[in-house]
Parts: structure tokens; C-alpha cells; sequence
């Protein structure tokens, strides 16, 4: 296993990723930034310097489960205190599985200013995959918004409330095209000719096999990703096997990775398009678009064709259907503990809380505390945070998922789940109607430290005497983030056998900041000793930095 070292230097820059020129945070310049390469059991160092100015910052590697490494996970107020502008951070970390992963800005809404990029982890020399390519390729998608992000967390914690409204365009790894002449903008602005929008393209050479690893850092949207005129045969997600299955459109919900394998076994003598599309809400969003180019064709030649616009964005029993396809590889099976020790049913609804519109889960509405988890548990700092605990949800079972919520009685809370060390816990996320009627939304579900077996998803209303009889506990795959769709319920089992405390949220960027996620605790008392490098902030003052 080899040392991996990498200098970070993070950065506000004026970029024009789809043609509009904002404000974007770049490492090292770029965004996406750099991918890491790494071998499994490599050990990753990354020295990340803020240069930001005026902003903290941290960085979340997600996917990776910091396996005696909690402290360097990356949560702002869950795990570290943040990092200060003109100070340098050192998060080390091993990468101890194979896998599709990524990273990203763990510090308000700043992912979705551009700090993000993707980990690729092979194996280790002399063993190979369940299934054969010839190349290699990452990409992101995400979706851009031209509001700064302070505008958007300020219109989000303000009475009367202001929703950021969909996204301005879809970025395939980091490119996009903003349609400049349907918003009047001041001059230089938005340029359709500026080179940093022209369409990222992929190049294959006919007759190989390509292993895409695709993966989705969206701030809101859900999506279908397409390549005109191929199939696309799934077989990783999220870092784990998959038993093979072939798509034309795959859907991604933010905060999740998949490799497909697809050959260009198309018409050689033309380019082809790659596209992506707003599914789950009603878009207002132009597809993203990209280019397969097909070698020698020119790689900024256009394809002939219109662009496929993917599936219509309210099928929401395709999606379903789709989730409930992907199974462990057949000679990759972790087979699930049988039964579990405790069951968090975990009932999302929107609720206004003192005039606020908020997320909640079980009628808590989650906000952070100024000193981070990790150190308050560890140095029992008492009163960093409430102590009261969390409700398991059971008084929630028979909770009418179709009519509006109103929930008056809803609060907000930093309180935690505390887990017993090594016990197996289930978690059934319910969905429910929003505050708007005939409306319920998808969010996709991530959990941090740990990967869960996807037990089941179902629509409609959970119950817990029948359906836990249908639970998938054959070949379930595991996951680190999964979606609940509208009105459905999804099931979760994993063992709490990490030491350390680790959040589990919505992956929707606005969705956390209006306050749906939880953190969870587990052996404590195993966690070695905290780096220094973590403290500084809250009641931790004094145990931090000279
Ligand atoms: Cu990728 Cu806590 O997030
Ligand atoms: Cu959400």
C-alpha cells in the first residue's frame, strides 16, 4: 500500500461553467477538482489550505468510512470544527475497499459553489473485477444555480420564506450551456462562446468497452443520464458489486455512484450525445448535454440528431422499479444480520417551525451545535448539546402520508442518537406529502461512516407487521446513500460497529440546511485520541490550536 499525498489550496474564482460567469470555488483552480487514484489500503493525505478569505471550510469524503479515522471525516459541527480562512487542515484517511467514491465541501451550502470532485479506488495488483473493460472514465453531474449561495441560505432562514427555485442548468462534469439570450444579463456576463462551456466530451475508440463511473453531486435535482443509441450495464454502486443489469436511462439521486459498461458499438462515423435530465419535479431546467465522441471524429463536432430529453420527470414507478433492481453481485454477497436490535422509523415531512419553514424527521427539525459532536462526546463537554433523547417514531406508524402537513407541534433540536456499540439497527424512511397538496418529494438518504444493506422500498405507507416479511435479505446490496421516493418508504439495516459519531441526511443541498438529517453516536469510548488540529471552536476553545 502506498502513501498518497495531495496539497489542496481552496479558493473563490470568477468561472463561466455553463456559459454564465459567477463566482465558483475551485481547488488547485478547477472545478471539478483533481480526482484522487488511489489503490485499495492506500493512505490518503490531503492538506487542504482555506483561501477563501472570508469563509470556513471543510471536506466530507464521501463513501470512505474513516474506520479509526472518525476525526477526519469532514462534517463541519459533527466531526471537526471548521477550518478557518488562511489556515492549512490535514485529513488522512486510508481507503481500505475498491470503489466509485467522492468528496466534497461539508460547510453550509458550499458543495454547490463547485467544491466537489470523485475518488476512484481499485484493486489491489493481481486481482481483477467480476466484469471486463478496456477503459476507465469519471464523471459528475451536478446542477448549477447562478444565485450565490448566500443567497440561497439567506432566502431559506428568512420569514416570509424564499425557495431557491430550480436550477439555472445541469453540469456534466463541470460543464453546462445556460441559454444566454433567454435572461437579459449585463454585458459579458453570460458568453455562449467562452471555451469553458464548450460540452465535456468522452472519447472511445469503436469496438471498446468503456466502464463509466457516473456519479451525482446534485444540490436539488434528481436525474436520468443517457448515451444516444447504447445500453448502459450496470455493475457497481456506491462501491459495491452489482448484478448486472442494462439500462437505457439511469437515474441518480444526489450523493450516489454507479459504474456502467458501455461499448461503443454505434455508427463510428459521427459523435453521439450524452445527456442528463431533471427527474422528480416538474423541470424548468435545459438538459445537460455532452459529447461520446467517437475517435477520429473531431471531439467539438456535433452530433447530427437532436438530443434525447430522457424520460418524462413524473414516473416515479420507473424510478421505484429501478431501485428495487439493484442487487449485490451474486459472488459478492454480505449477507445481512437476520434481525435487528432496534427499529428508527424516520417520518419526513416539511412543518413551519415559529414562522420558519423547515425539514423534520419525527416532528424534529435538525440544527448543528457550536462545538462538533465528536469533541463534546469525547471530552465530555456536558450542555454542548440537548441531551434529550430522540423518539424511535413508532407513535408515527398510522401518520396519514397523503394529506398536507401541518404538524404545528414540530421543534427543532441538536439532540442525537445514541447507538449500542455492534447492534444491528433498522431504519425505515417514510415519505410524506409536503406543506403543498398532492406533493411529496424524493430525497436521497446518506449515510456517513458506514454502508447499509438496502433491505426494501415500497410506496405508500410502511407497515411494519407485514413488510418487514418481504424484507430482500438474500442479496440485498449495500448502500451509502439510498432514495425514499414520493410517497414510499424505503428500509435500511447496518451494524453500528464504527466508533465515532456520524451524521445521516438528506443529500439535498437545501433540504440539510432547512434541517432534515440526525447524527448518530457509537462506541465512544473506543474512539482513539482526538488530533488538536479538530479543536478551536464552541467550548473546545481552549482545547485547540496555540
Ligand atoms: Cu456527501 Cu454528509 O454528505
Ligand atoms: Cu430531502
Amino acid at each position: 500500500a502506498r502513501i498518497r499525498h495531495y496539497k489542496w489550496n481552496v479558493k473563490y474564482e470568477f468561472k463561466s461553467p455553463d456559459c454564465y460567469k459567477k463566482l465558483v470555488i475551485t481547488i488547485n483552480g478547477r472545478t471539478p477538482g483533481p480526482t484522487i487514484i488511489a489503490q485499495q489500503d492506500d493512505t490518503i493525505i490531503v492538506e487542504v489550505t482555506n483561501s477563501l478569505i472570508t469563509e470556513n471550510l471543510s471536506i466530507h469524503w464521501h463513501g470512505i468510512r474513516q474506520i479509526g479515522t472518525p476525526w477526519s471525516d469532514g462534517t463541519e459541527g459533527v466531526t471537526q470544527c471548521p477550518i478557518l480562512p488562511g489556515e492549512t487542515f490535514k485529513y488522512q484517511f486510508k481507503v481500505d475497499r475498491p470503489g466509485t467514491y467522492l468528496y466534497h465541501a461539508h460547510y453550509g451550502m458550499q458543495r454547490e459553489a463547485g467544491l466537489y470532485g470523485s475518488i476512484r479506488v481499485s484493486l489491489p495488483d493481481g486481482k481483477s473485477e467480476p466484469f471486463a473493460y478496456d477503459y476507465d472514465r469519471s464523471i459528475i453531474l451536478t446542477d448549477w444555480y447562478h444565485q450565490s449561495t448566500y443567497e440561497q441560505a439567506t432566502g431559506l432562514s428568512s420569514n416570509p420564506f424564499v425557495w431557491v427555485g430550480e436550477p439555472q442548468s445541469l453540469l456534466i462534469q463541470g460543464k453546462g450551456k445556460f441559454s444566454c439570450s433567454s435572461v437579459p444579463s449585463p454585458a459579458g456576463v453570460c458568453n455562449s462562446s467562452n471555451p469553458e462551456c464548450s460540452p465535456y466530451a468522452i472519447t472511445v475508440i469503436p469496438g471498446k468497452t468503456y466502464r463509466l463511473r457516473v456519479a451525482s453531486l446534485t444540490a436539488l435535482s434528481a436525474l436520468s443520464f443517457q448515451i444516444e443509441g447504447h445500453n448502459m450495464t450496470v455493475v457497481e454502486a456506491d462501491g459495491h458489486y452489482v448484478e448486472p443489469f442494462v439500462v437505457k436511462n439511469l437515474y441518480l439521486y444526489s450523493g450516489e455512484t454507479y459504474s456502467v459498461l458501455v461499448k461503443a458499438d454505434q455508427d463510428p462515423s459521427r459523435n453521439h450525445w450524452i445527456t442528463t435530465n431533471v427527474v422528480g419535479r416538474p423541470p424548468n431546467t435545459t438538459v445537460g448535454v455532452a459529447v461520446l465522441n467517437y475517435y477520429p471524429n473531431h471531439p467539438r463536432r456535433s452530433p447530427p440528431t437532436i438530443p434525447p430529453t430522457g424520460p418524462i420527470w413524473n414516473d416515479t414507478a420507473a424510478r421505484l422499479a429501478q431501485s428495487q433492481a439493484i442487487k449485490s453481485h451474486s459472488g459478492y454477497i454480505h449477507t445481512p444480520p437476520p434481525t435487528s436490535d432496534r427499529v428508527i422509523l424516520m417520518l419526513n415531512t416539511q412543518n413551519t417551525i415559529d414562522g420558519y419553514r423547515r425539514w423534520s424527521v419525527n416532528n424534529v427539525s435538525f440544527n448543528l451545535p457550536h462545538t462538533p459532536y465528536l469533541i463534546a462526546l469525547k471530552q465530555n463537554l456536558h450542555h454542548v448539546f440537548q441531551q434529550t433523547p430522540l423518539s424511535d417514531g413508532h407513535e408515527f406508524l398510522n401518520y396519514d402520508i397523503y394529506s398536507v402537513a401541518n404538524n404545528s407541534n414540530a421543534t427543532s433540536s441538536n439532540a442525537i442518537y445514541r447507538l449500542k456499540f455492534n447492534s444491528t439497527v433498522d431504519i425505515i424512511l417514510q415519505n410524506a406529502n409536503t406543506m403543498n397538496i398532492n406533493n411529496s418529494e424524493t430525497h436521497p438518504w446518506h449515510l456517513h461512516g458506514h454502508d447499509f444493506w438496502v433491505l426494501g422500498h415500497g410506496s405508500g405507507r410502511f407497515n411494519i407487521s407485514t413488510h418487514p416479511k418481504q424484507y430482500n435479505l438474500v442479496n440485498p446490496i449495500m448502500k451509502n446513500t439510498v432514495p425514499v421516493h414520493p410517497y414510499g418508504w424505503t428500509a435500511l439495516r447496518f451494524r453500528a460497529d464504527n466508533p465515532g459519531v456520524w451524521a445521516f441526511h438528506c443529500h439535498i443541498e437545501s433540504h440539510f440546511f432547512m434541517g432534515m438529517g440526525m447524527v448518530f453516536e457509537e462506541g465512544i469510548d473506543r474512539v482513539g485520541k482526538l488530533p488538536s488540529s479538530i479543536m478551536g471552536c464552541g467550548e473546545s476553545k481552549g482545547l485547540g490550536r496555540p
